[in-house]
């Protein structure tokens, strides 16, 4: 006969946990209670933004990564937690896995046992046609209320299964024993967010029923002359875990009925492997049993190949049911260790003051439209309810926005008078890159200035401020520009935080790792700042789902870049966003046929000027001489026509011609005119690109035609770029 069975199972629990030590210390109760007491250290507490969809949907998604989803035509939702009297949770979860239209989605209920029907089902339709493949999802989140005595047996989380012929992780025999009794040991009438609970009532059904369900075992192992199914045939035993203890209980309990009765420290040992996952997380009703499943086979030492299982269900009210199985021969191979271990280890704790936060959110019920404060919750979130409606999504768990930066051809300084200019964005990048973070505010990993450094929100706040303050104190010439950024950082972790408060007004502040790395020179006039600033910008608004249009994203850059600029002319801002070559003639850009030509640049360091100071220096010299706007305006005519035709000629005569008149406007030092002289020497053209510099030896980039021989002998940093048409995008 074909065995069925369990082919892979992989669970999710939520992000935020509470040790139970923080609810014995709020309780005034002995931590030791719960630690020994009940076997429990911590409970998985879901944020108001998970829930049963969100779990179930989590551990389906790792375990169906390797799975051809069309050959799933039924998925069954095992849960007490429901989202509606109607509908079956398990839709949400087929449209957020992208399950095939042609898949038979079904919600089963009673209490924690309901899984163990399903898998049955399942079993029995897969002996009929082996071919069918069933997801079996049991998902719950426990809740008894704030202060009660089964406060500190919660938990929450979801196992998904795989069910097949021919299982790769379990194999399950045909024959079962039930019970059912009319009984109220746990209950959680329609209209009630929590369970309640006869505590001890409950678990004194919950071992009586074992003794029933494993007598009718029993009874059915006879029936059916099955072999290999005496309580001595097993080596391995699983039961429902509302709390590791009771678990211990039951085994106990099993070996006494079977005359070879183990001690309390017995029971504890032959069960730790598979009580480990629940010590973490807490009860998950529906799911405990199979989570235990999977923490056996990921925890037991040994190799459990071809050992057979009696497995113990329970659902209160109650149905119980004992069934049995054989672990298969490479189970190993089908395992999600290590998922599983990473997700335990990297779990955020709540204090107690956050889990009450998480457990009273409160949901509207009249059908207003409210949208959920975002918290870690894997590949899944509830996005918001509206009209009665629950609306899930998957999460944003990152976002990369890749900017790039820009050379000025010809045109500096004149362009902030009016004069034309030709600029040209170039192949190199600044990438920044959004994640989720647990730690509240902002985690800043800034490569290229070494800055690794978590901000609060407040801290954030507070800076923000003070820089804008300072800013307006530039604007009334209080102070130089230079005084406005103090350190390096302050760019960014500005941009960022405005963004955030533009994009998002909702509080808290989303918790964010913002990591920037860039392939630009900083100040050497290639638009490194801007582009640390439009890729942040971009990243943040693709992070946090917003749709700002280009206008919106322009104000926000230019916002930024101001502070470093004094007064930012909002070219470079424009050419990392957009990309291509333009032809800049006051608010008209006209866009340039693309010339992949290489440009080399000599970098010669970072001038001590600000560009605002060389600005301010430039203007006063043009008002001197205005006719020197007209010359700049001619010679960037020119050179448009050299781009336009691709005449390599008529460009290093317009370079040679440039450089000359920005020697006239003062922002070449002279150790880089004698440097361009020399380059002019041995056949080259060159000239600063950029703001240059008005005191200092460094002027940042020089572009260099011609003279390759001279200039690879050059102690600079040499320089190729080619100019792109690629604007910031996300990647
Ligand atoms: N040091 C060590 N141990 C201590 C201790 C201390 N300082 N203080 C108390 N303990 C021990 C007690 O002796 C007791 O152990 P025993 O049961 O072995 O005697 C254990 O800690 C628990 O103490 P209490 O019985 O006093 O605890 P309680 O009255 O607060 O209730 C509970 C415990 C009934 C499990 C309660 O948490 C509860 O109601 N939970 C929800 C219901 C539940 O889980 N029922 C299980 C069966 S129903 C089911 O299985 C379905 C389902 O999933 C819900």
């Amino acid at each position: 006969m074909t065995t069925v069975g369990i082919d892979k199972a992989c669970f999710y629990s939520s992000h935020y946990f509470l040790d139970l030590k923080t609810l014995a210390e709020a309780r005034g109760v002995d931590v030791e209670k719960f630690y020994t007491g009940l076997g429990q250290r911590k409970m998985a507490v879901s944020p108001p933004d998970e829930g049963v969809v969100t779990l179930a949907a989590n551990a389906a998604h790792e375990l169906l990564k390797d799975v051809d989803l069309s050959t799933i035509d039924t998925l069954m939702f095992a849960t007490e937690s429901g989202v509606d009297h109607s509908k079956a949770t398990g839709i949400f979860v087929h449209k957020l896995l992208d399950l095939p239209p042609h898949c038979r989605v079904v919600e089963l209920k009673q209490a924690c046992y309901s899984a163990t029907f399903g898998l049955q089902m399942a079993m029995s339709r897969l002996r009929e046609n082996p071919k069918h493949k069933v997801l079996l999802i049991a998902a719950d989140i426990a809740r008894y209320g704030l202060g009660t005595s089964g406060e500190s047996s919660q938990g929450g989380g979801a196992c998904a299964m795989l069910l097949t012929a021919n299982p790769r992780l379990l194999s399950i025999d045909p024959i079962a024993g039930f019970y059912t009794e009319d009984v109220m040991d746990f209950w959680r009438p329609h209209y009630r967010e929590e369970a309640l609970v006869d505590g001890k009532y409950s678990i004194e059904v919950y071992l009586k029923a074992l003794a029933k369900a494993w007598e009718h075992y029993q009874t059915q192992v006879i029936e059916a002359k099955q072999p290999d199914s005496q309580y001595q045939d097993f080596q391995q035993f699983l039961f429902h875990i509302p709390i590791p203890k009771l678990a211990e209980k039951a085994y106990q309990k099993l070996t006494k009925l079977n005359k070879s009765p183990v001690n309390t420290t017995d029971a504890q040992a032959f069960l730790e492997p598979s009580l480990q996952y629940a010590r973490e997380i807490g009860n998950c009703y529906t799911a405990s049993l199979y989570i235990g499943l999977v923490s056996l086979l990921e925890n037991h030492p040994d190799n459990l190949a071809n050992q057979r299982v009696g497995l113990y269900s329970y659902g209160s009210g109650c149905m119980a049911e004992f069934f049995s199985g054989t672990i298969q021969p490479h189970y190993q191979q089908v395992l999600h260790t290590q998922f599983h271990r990473n997700l335990l280890d990297n779990r955020q704790e709540l204090t107690q003051a956050e889990y009450e936060k998480f457990y009273t959110f409160e949901y509207p019920t009249d059908g207003s439209h409210v949208e959920l404060p975002e918290y870690q919750t894997g590949q899944f979130r509830l996005s918001h309810l509206t009209d009665h409606k629950r609306v899930y999504q998957k999460a944003r768990l990152g976002a990369t926005a890749k900017a790039p930066g820009k050379l000025i051809l010809s045109g500096e300084h004149s362009v902030v008078l009016g004069a034309p200019a030709l600029a040209t964005s170039i192949d190199l990048y600044t990438t920044t890159v959004i994640s989720k973070h647990s730690l509240p505010g902002l985690v800043f990993d800034l490569v290229n200035i070494k800055h690794q450094n978590t901000h609060s929100a407040e801290a954030l706040k507070l800076l923000k401020d003070k820089i804008k303050n300072k800013y307006t104190r530039f604007q009334q010439g209080e102070i130089s520009i230079k005084q406005v950024l103090k350190k390096p950082f302050e760019l960014a972790a500005y941009t960022a935080s405005n963004a955030i408060d533009k994009f998002t007004q909702k509080e808290p502040k989303p918790n964010l790792h913002i990591h920037t790395d860039s392939q630009i020179p900083t100040g050497c006039g290639l638009g490194s700042s801007a582009a640390v600033i439009v890729s942040t910008n971009l990243a943040l608004a693709e992070m946090l789902g917003k749709t700002p249009t280009e206008d919106e994203l322009k104000a926000l850059n230019i916002d930024a870049e101001n502070l470093q600029h004094g007064q930012s002319s909002g070219l470079d801002v424009f050419l990392s966003m957009t990309g291509g070559t333009y032809y800049v003639q006051g608010e008209t850009k006209t866009r340039l046929p693309h010339w992949g030509r290489k440009i080399t640049l000599i970098n010669t360091g970072t001038p001590t000027s600000a560009t605002g100071e060389c600005v301010a220096h430039t203007k006063a010299i043009f008002n001197q001489k205005p006719a020197l706007l007209n010359q700049f305006a001619e010679i960037t005519e020119q050179m448009h026509q050299a781009w336009q035709a691709q005449d390599l000629k008529l460009l290093k005569q317009a370079i040679k011609t440039n450089h000359q008149l920005l020697i006239q406007i003062g922002v070449v030092p002279d150790k880089i005119q004698a440097l361009i002289e020399q380059i002019e020497s041995h056949g080259g053209a060159a000239k600063i690109c950029g703001a240059g510099a008005i005191s200092g030896h460094a002027a940042g980039m020089v572009w260099v035609e011609g003279a390759e021989d001279f200039v690879k002998t050059l102690p600079h940093e040499i320089l190729t770029v080619t100019p792109t048409e690629d604007g910031a995008k996300i990647v």
